[in-house]
């Protein structure tokens, strides 16, 4: 990993660089890393899409607990990419225990790497990894040019309540309702 990777790496987690080689162990007990992976699916199931050929993105897929319960709640095909290989062997390893492996693929690779190129993904989901694509307006700039026409665009963030401030690392991004 790259200083870069494992900057956003380390703000995602928010945790000092130093302690990076420390957190697989630290979170082992987890698999979903922050996101709601509940509402997610729920969010999901109230799309119009056909389980024959949907192509779901997964940035910053951690372990892979939206990715795996994607693909085995709606049989759709996912890509995860992230940047921790010890979070990737969890995600292979539960893709594998959920059966899911041949509808599944994870990519070990920073997503701003991964995102130069374009692609057209049916959704796209960017879950619980804070500010790594820079403002609102940068990030939806960015994850439009990985998801089809007419394809979806989720993100799982929070906002600020009105008139809070928040001076904490990796949350720059966030703004109040009223702002975003
Ligand atoms: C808080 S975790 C959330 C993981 C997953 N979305 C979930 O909710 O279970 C943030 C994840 O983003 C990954 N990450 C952060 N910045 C990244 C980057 N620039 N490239 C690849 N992965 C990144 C981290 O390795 C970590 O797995």
């Amino acid at each position: 990993m790259n200083d870069k990777s494992q900057k956003s790496v380390a703000n995602s987690l928010e945790v000092e660089e130093h302690l990076l080689q420390h957190m697989p162990y630290l979170l082992q007990d987890l698999w979903a890393l922050g996101s709601s992976v509940d509402q997610i699916l729920d969010l999901i199931g109230t799309l119009p899409l056909s389980s024959d050929s949907v192509k779901v993105l997964d940035l910053g897929c951690g372990k892979g607990a939206v990715s795996v319960k994607i693909a085995s709640n709606f049989g759709f095909d996912v890509v995860g990419v992230d940047a921790m290989t010890e979070f990737l062997k969890d995600a292979y390893k539960k893709s594998s225990e959920y059966q899911v492996s041949n509808l599944c693929a994870f990519i070990e690779q920073d997503i701003l790497t991964y995102m130069i190129e374009k692609h057209s993904f049916d959704i796209v989901i960017l879950a619980s990894i804070g500010g790594v694509l820079g403002s609102n307006e940068d990030t939806i700039k960015k994850l439009r040019t990985q998801v089809r026409s007419g394809g979806y665009i989720l993100i799982d963030d929070g906002y600020l309540k009105r008139g809070e401030v928040l001076r904490r690392k990796g949350y720059e991004h966030c703004r109040n309702y009223k702002k975003t």
